[in-house]
């Protein structure tokens, strides 16, 4: 609960000069030679975090997103104070944005609590933008609204409708297969990313922007308005007015984030078929908010609900389908019956209440089903565990071929993502489709997780018409990506895990029906290969170093170790089922 007798607005936060007189004297000054009076200054302080960038299209909006917040701001009485962070450009930093998103958790969470701020809204969009600002908000000791800054709409080509990434990456498999020439990849190139806004499939940005509303942290609705519309506009004023209220009368993340949250969150991922990206993300905001969330989790719940939103890559539609339909709204309406009704978020409403005030999905569109006729069977996510994973990897079976969910085959083992690029068009490479493609060292410590796990065929069986092959690795992958690819498995190679293990020919065995993932070779000759293992390297300096020294597991949420305590004077984690 919030201290309402500490002080509020531009005294919260006093810089130390050893003489708090003369701190709030010197404030004082540098405030009214910003334009501020009194009058201003009795006003609560909404902070606005601004995650504008060249390097980041994706939130080319947000100027005008900005505005509209503070417009809501001042209408409801309160003082707009807009202060910059890092923005993560997915498609923009190297080697991965997942390198950087402990890194802008860590920045946001230390500058709300730097500096005066009653309550503070934070506008993310791109992949790791909105898990960072999620990562910070569960650690805030004032008020947290979560806005994003919507999606694109979709473009066109030769007649066929476009959406990033999940076309990006099928027009660049077809052109690797030799049937789209230099010419019409280019023509693609410039009709896949339309308009301002984030990638407009069920992608990473897309789940998160969903679960954000979904944990109660965004107000209704938010989630799903395209950047470029009214609708996202008047969404961020509403957002403004209501950051005041929460500034007047607070309600904290760590009340919104229980363990109710993340079970009705979980819920909602796995119907939407979402990222599997966002289960890192999950673990990791929810051990930030003291929340035992764990994979198995993840898979109990995957297990119970079967995929109701038809989004590319699980499904066909785009994000603007999605919110003509209803968006999370109806969504949560559909799935009402595996929440917990009592939940209440920033609005300040009871879930049970938000969900009265919803209509059911409406019989005129076909995005948003119920659970009594999914578009999609449950298991949309899955946790596998073996000999290869004993701590667990994951897969994305709605976005899987079936034919490969029972699978053993020969492993092809590359050590990186730059030797995989090499040695994959080889056209030496002996491989056929039933090869499983190991890829190992791109894990949080060896290479901060990079979306190198949806490795690209090899171009020979491409162009013969392989469609997909069972891939295996540490790293992760884009949200927007599909085919049989299993990721996160851990522990990583780099730290000794099992997939440093494995040669070139090692059976490995899928069973996603057994949840299993096997490494099918003896335990005398898997110890007489880890004894041959080299030492681990670390990077020399700055935020590698550190990263990749304190970094946790794929399975704990890859938040640095020292970021993930429990919050203290909560009883220790809290269970998100008992
Ligand atoms: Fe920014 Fe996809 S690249 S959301």
């Amino acid at each position: 609960m919030t201290d309402r007798s500490a002080p509020q607005g531009a005294a919260r936060n006093i810089t130390s000069y050893g003489d708090e007189g003369f701190s709030r004297y010197l404030r004082g000054a540098f405030l009214a030679a910003a334009g501020y009076d009194q009058e201003d200054l009795s006003r609560p302080i909404i902070g606005i975090t601004d995650l504008t960038s060249d390097f980041n299209p994706c939130h080319r909006a947000l100027p005008s997103i900005i505005e509209n917040v503070k417009r809501g701001v001042v209408e409801a009485g309160g003082l707009p104070f807009v202060f910059p962070t890092a923005s993560l450009g997915e498609s923009f930093m190297s080697p991965t944005t997942m390198l950087y998103r402990n890194m802008l958790a860590l920045e946001t969470e230390e500058l709300v609590r730097a500096q005066p701020m009653d309550a503070v809204v934070m506008i993310g969009g791109c992949d790791k933008t909105v898990p960072a600002q999620l990562m910070a908000a569960a650690v805030s000791d004032v008020p947290v609204i979560v806005d994003v800054v919507g999606s694109m709409i979709t473009g066109s080509w030769r007649g066929e409708r476009l959406g990033a990434c999940t076309d990006c990456r099928r027009f660049w498999a077809r052109h690797r297969a030799g049937e789209l020439d230099k010419a019409e990849i280019t023509e693609v190139e410039g009709s896949l990313a339309t308009t301002a806004g984030t990638c407009m499939v069920m992608g990473t940005a897309s789940t998160m922007a969903s679960l954000a509303e979904a944990l109660g942290m965004m107000l209704p609705g938010g989630a799903t308005p395209t950047s470029p519309s009214g609708a996202r506009l008047r969404h961020a004023t509403a957002t403004g007015r209501r950051a005041v209220e929460l500034a007047r009368d607070p309600l904290l993340p760590r009340e919104i984030l229980t363990p109710a949250a993340f079970e009705n969150a979980l819920h909602v991922l796995a119907a939407l078929g979402g990222s599997t990206n966002a289960i890192v993300h999950l673990l990791a905001i929810a051990r930030r908010a003291g929340v035992e969330l764990t994979l198995d989790d993840v898979d109990r719940v995957a297990r119970e609900t079967p995929l109701l939103v038809d989004l590319k890559p699980s499904g066909t539609r785009y994000m603007e389908d999605f919110h003509h339909a209803g968006g999370v709204p109806v969504l949560l309406r559909a799935l009402a019956d595996r929440l917990d009704p009592g939940h209440v978020g920033v609005s300040g409403v009871p879930l049970a209440e938000l969900v009265a005030r919803t209509d059911p999905p409406a019989p005129w569109q076909d995005v948003i089903a119920t659970p009594e006729q999914p578009i999609g069977p449950t298991g949309a996510l899955v946790v596998l565990r073996g000999s290869l994973a004993p701590d667990g990897a994951v897969l994305k079976v709605s976005a899987a071929s079936p034919h490969l969910l029972e699978h053993t085959g020969p492993a092809i083992v590359f050590d990186s993502p730059e030797d995989a690029a090499v040695r994959l068009d080889d056209p030496a490479l002996d491989i056929t489709a039933d090869h499983v493609l190991v890829l190992r060292n791109a894990g949080p410590v060896a290479a901060g997780m990079p979306e190198a796990g949806s490795l690209p065929l090899p171009r020979r069986l491409a162009a013969a018409g392989v469609k997909d092959m069972v891939r295996v690795s540490d790293a992760r992958m884009s949200g927007t990506s599909y085919g049989t690819v299993v990721l996160h498995c851990a522990p990583e190679s780099a730290v000794g895990g099992p997939l440093a293990l494995v040669r070139d020919g090692d059976l490995v065995r899928l069973d996603v029906a057994e949840r299993r993932l096997d490494l099918l070779v003896d335990d005398v000759e898997l110890a007489r290969r880890r004894a041959d293992l080299p030492p681990r390297t670390v990077p020399l300096r700055g935020w590698r170093r550190l990263h990749a020294e304190t970094v946790l597991q794929a399975n704990l949420g890859a938040d640095l170790a020292f970021l993930a305590a429990d919050v203290p004077g909560q009883g220790g984690p809290r269970q998100v089922k008992e």
